[in-house]
C-alpha cells in the first residue's frame, strides 16, 4: 500500500517534470536560493563567434562510451534537441578510452565549437583540453559527471546523485522493515567507478541510510566490505562486477542467504545478477540499480532485480540545451545548487534534476507511457 502510494506520487512527479521540463521540477534538496545566478558568469562568457556553426552555433558533445545504453540515449537526445534548436552538433563517443576523449575534445576546440558538453570517462583526466577551452573562451558544461581538478568548468548539469543513493537505501530499509524487524539480514555492496565523481555520491547516499542498521547488527556484511574503495567497480563494468560478486558468493555465501545486494547502477547490478545465476543457490536477494537500462528493466519484470532509479535522459538533455542557449545569449544560466559540487579547485554552479524510483509496479507509466521505451523493447 505504502509502496503503491509512493510509486503513484513519483510517477505524477515524473509526468509533471516531463511535461514541463526539468527546470520546472527543481530538486527538493536544492538550497533556498534555487534561482541564484551562477557565480562564474564571466568564465562562461560566450566564445567570439557564436554563429560559426549554424543558426545557434556549434556544440561539441563528448560522451564516454557507446557500450552502456544510457550514454547512447544521452548523446542521441542531445543531438536531436540541439539540432531542433538550430545548433550544429559534433557528437563523439570515446570508447571508454581517456586519450581518445582528450583528443576528441581538443579537436572540438580547434574545429570551432562554441560550447562544450562533456561527460568524462575519468573526471580528472581532461585538464589539458579544459585549459585549451578556457584559453579559447569556450564555456564547458560538465554533463552528468563532474569534471575534476580544473577551474575551466563553467556549469554542471546532472541528477541529484546523492539522492539516487538515498532512494536505493530507503527502498532496502522499507522492504526489510528495518525499523520494526530484528533481522539480522545479510547485505553486500557493489559501487561504481572510482574515477567517476558520481560513484561516491551514490554509495554514500545509500550507505548513510543503511549504516545505522549495520551498526545495530540488523544488517550484516559477511564479506566485511563496507568502504567505497573495497566495493568500487572500475569502469562500471558488468564483467568486473560479476567476477567480484562470484568471489564473494563462493567465499561467504555457500551456506548462507544473501538478503540484499545494494548495487549503485544497472551495469553493476547485471554483473551481480549474472553471478547469482551462475553459482548461488540461496534465497534470491533484493537487488537495487539505477538507469532503467533495457536488460535490467526486463530483469525487474522477471523478478531478478527489485528496483532501479530512473533518470530521464531526455530531461537532462533538455536542461543542457536550455543552459547552452542561456550561455550563448549572455543570459543568467539556470542553476539550483551552488554548494555541493566542488571539483577540488572550484565549486561548480550546478543544475540537479530529480531521480525517480522505479520498480515493477510503476515501470509502465514511467518508461512506456512516457515514450521512453516501446513495449516491444522490453520483451
Ligand atoms: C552515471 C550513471 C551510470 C554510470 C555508468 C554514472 O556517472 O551517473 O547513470 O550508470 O555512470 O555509466
Amino acid at each position: 500500500m505504502k509502496r503503491k502510494l509512493l510509486s503513484m506520487l513519483l510517477s505524477t512527479a515524473l509526468a509533471a517534470s516531463i511535461l514541463a521540463g526539468c527546470a520546472a521540477a527543481p530538486a527538493t534538496s536544492a538550497p533556498a536560493d534555487t534561482a541564484a545566478p551562477a557565480e562564474t558568469t564571466e568564465e562562461a562568457a560566450p566564445a567570439e563567434d557564436a554563429s560559426a556553426g549554424g543558426a545557434g552555433g556549434k556544440i561539441g558533445v563528448s560522451m564516454p562510451t557507446k557500450d552502456l545504453q544510457r550514454w547512447n540515449q544521452d548523446g542521441a537526445n542531445m543531438e536531436e534537441q540541439f539540432t531542433a534548436a538550430g545548433y550544429e552538433v559534433d557528437l563523439q563517443y570515446a570508447s571508454n578510452d581517456v586519450q581518445t576523449q582528450l583528443s576528441q575534445v581538443e579537436n572540438m576546440i580547434s574545429s570551432g565549437c562554441n560550447v562544450l558538453v562533456i561527460a568524462a570517462i575519468e573526471g580528472s583526466s581532461l585538464g589539458e583540453a579544459l585549459d585549451m577551452a578556457k584559453d579559447a573562451g569556450i564555456p564547458v558544461i560538465a554533463y552528468d559527471r563532474l569534471l575534476m581538478d580544473s577551474d575551466a568548468v563553467s556549469y554542471y548539469a546532472t541528477f541529484d546523485n546523492y539522492k539516487v543513493g538515498t532512494v536505493q537505501g530507503t527502498y532496502v530499509k522499507d522492504q526489510l522493515d528495518l525499523d520494526n524487524v530484528d533481522g539480522p539480514f545479510n547485505i553486500e555492496f557493489t559501487a561504481g567507478d572510482p574515477g567517476d565523481n558520481n560513484a561516491g555520491f551514490f554509495f554514500n547516499g545509500a550507505f548513510d541510510v543503511l549504516k545505522p542498521y549495520i551498526d545495530e547488527g540488523k544488517l550484516v556484511v559477511q564479506s566485511g566490505k563496507t568502504k567505497f574503495e573495497e566495493v568500487a567497480t572500475p569502469t562500471w563494468g558488468t564483467d568486473v562486477a560479476q567476477s567480484e560478486a562470484e568471489n564473494r558468493i563462493s567465499s561467504f555465501y555457500t551456506d548462507k542467504d544473501i538478503d540484499v545486494w545494494l548495487c549503485s547502477n544497472d551495469s553493476t547490478a547485471l554483473g551481480v545478477e549474472n553471478a547469482l545465476a551462475a553459482n548461488y543457490n540461496g534465497k534470491y536477494p533484493i537487488i537495487t540499480g539505477q538507469d532503467c537500462d533495457i536488460e535490467n528493466t526486463k530483469n525487474m519484470i522477471a523478478g531478478k532485480q527489485s528496483m532501479s532509479v530512473f533518470k530521464d535522459t531526455r530531461t537532462l538533455a533538455a536542461q543542457v540545451v536550455k543552459m547552452v542557449g542561456q550561455i550563448l545569449n549572455g543570459e543568467t544560466v539556470d542553476v539550483n545548487d551552488t554548494e555541493t559540487y566542488n571539483n577540488n579547485v572550484i565549486t561548480v554552479p550546478s543544475y540537479l534534476c530529480e531521480p525517480v524510483f522505479a520498480d515493477v509496479n510503476n515501470y509502465k507509466e514511467l518508461l512506456i507511457d512516457s515514450g521512453y521505451y516501446t513495449e516491444d523493447q522490453l520483451k
